[in-house]
């Protein structure tokens, strides 16, 4: 198959613009549209309502869509969850309790130490599922159950589209879970499955802001370090913006727990320093806003990510604001997604690095 890049400079941007398009195409095979019901893979050689907890093993930016599956599994299904990067996985002989369930996302289906997780939980008899984009890959071929991810090849380095296609197959297993489970009843099945179905919509919106959000990459494009912060799902969205940033602009970045910033970060922050805060507005908002006041009163500048509430209740004169439209709390991770990767995209282009094949770096890591 021929991949070109279309009418964009790099794969990397295009990629970022497929997303409304192959989030849908992934959602279409999990979501009745019309009934607003998750339909999951039938025959599933486990039963739901049988386990007592989750274990999710991934590496890069694929373990940061487990760390943000963990905050739905655990909220929609009430199963504990536990996930790790693959590569400490691996070796830490966690024990793991027979009949359990182990779930392994990955874009290339080939990343070494995310199967070496998949032959480990395997030994430890746990039933084994892979949230993979390419269906022959081999952890697709030696897991119990594949879970595919619709977003087509993906050409650019640092993952965009791969990671907000496994953040839809992951919401739609936990809403599938939490339904099987019975810890979420019809009417709220119904209400997250329409957020799901809104979600290419919103995401389409977001890719509207890019004007706005390449203006606000000229000040990050000056920085040599970058704080993102977030809370709840927005936490993991804070490390993939920081990894992000740093795969292809070279730019030192960091994501924290806004809640950690007094725990350390704040200690960085002067006024070259800028703040990327991932907030959109809920019931913990209010927390970041005390965090962004913290950042402001030592000089340094934020950008806050938000809808029109959160503006209005952060108001402060050293922000820059970014306002998408409001949404359900289960689809923000998605939809913040794509102004975090655009900052990133364009950063990188203003500093001039190669932003599909960022130095140093493999699109899959088949060797330890
Ligand atoms: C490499 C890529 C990342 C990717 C990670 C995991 O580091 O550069 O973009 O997130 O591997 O890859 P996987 O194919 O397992 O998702």
């Amino acid at each position: 198959m021929i991949v070109d890049k279309g009418n964009h400079r790099h794969f990397m941007s295009k990629e970022i613009h497929e997303q409304p398009e192959v989030v849908s195409h992934t959602l279409a095979s999990f979501v009745d549209m019309v009934d607003e019901t998750i339909r999951l893979p039938e025959n599933l050689p486990f039963d739901w309502r049988n386990l007592r907890r989750l274990t999710i093993s991934a590496c890069g930016t694929a373990s940061f869509a487990g760390m943000i599956a963990k905050y739905w599994f655990e909220r929609y299904a009430r199963l504990p969850v536990e996930v790790d990067i693959a590569s400490e996985f691996r070796y830490r002989e966690a024990p793991l309790e027979e009949g359990g369930l182990a779930i392994f996302v990955s874009q290339s289906g080939e990343t070494a130490d995310t199967l070496a997780a998949l032959r480990y939980c395997k030994e430890q008899g746990q039933h084994t599922l892979a949230v993979v984009n390419v269906p022959t890959s081999t952890i697709a071929r030696d897991s119990d159950v594949v879970v595919r991810t619709l977003a087509g090849p993906e050409i650019g380095v640092a993952s965009t589209k791969a990671f907000t296609c496994q953040l839809a197959a992951l919401a739609s297993l936990a809403i599938g879970a939490g339904k099987a489970r019975g810890t979420l009843s019809v009417e709220q099945e119904r209400e997250l499955v329409h957020a799901l179905i809104e979600t290419p919509r919103l995401m389409a919106e977001a890719l509207h802001l890019e004007h706005e959000i390449e203006s606000f990459s000229r000040d990050l494009a000056k920085a040599s370090d970058v704080l993102y912060l977030g809370r709840g799902t927005s936490y993991p969205l804070s490390l993939e913006g920081a990894l992000k940033l740093k795969e292809i602009s070279y730019i030192h970045a960091e994501g924290y727990a806004a809640g950690e910033l007094k725990h350390g970060p704040i200690a960085l922050i002067d006024e070259t320093m800028p703040v990327v805060v991932i907030a959109p507005y809920d019931h913990i908002f209010e927390k970041t806003v005390s965090n962004m006041q913290e950042v402001a009163a030592r000089g340094g500048r934020i950008i806050l990510i938000t809808d029109a509430k959160g503006a209005a209740a952060a108001s402060m004169a050293t922000l820059k604001t970014l306002v998408l439209p409001e949404m359900p709390a289960l689809v923000t991770p998605l939809v913040y997604s794509v102004p975090i990767q655009l900052l990133a995209y364009h950063t990188a282009v203003i500093i001039g690095t190669d932003v599909d094949q960022p130095r140093n770096l493999a699109k899959s890591v088949t060797v330890e």
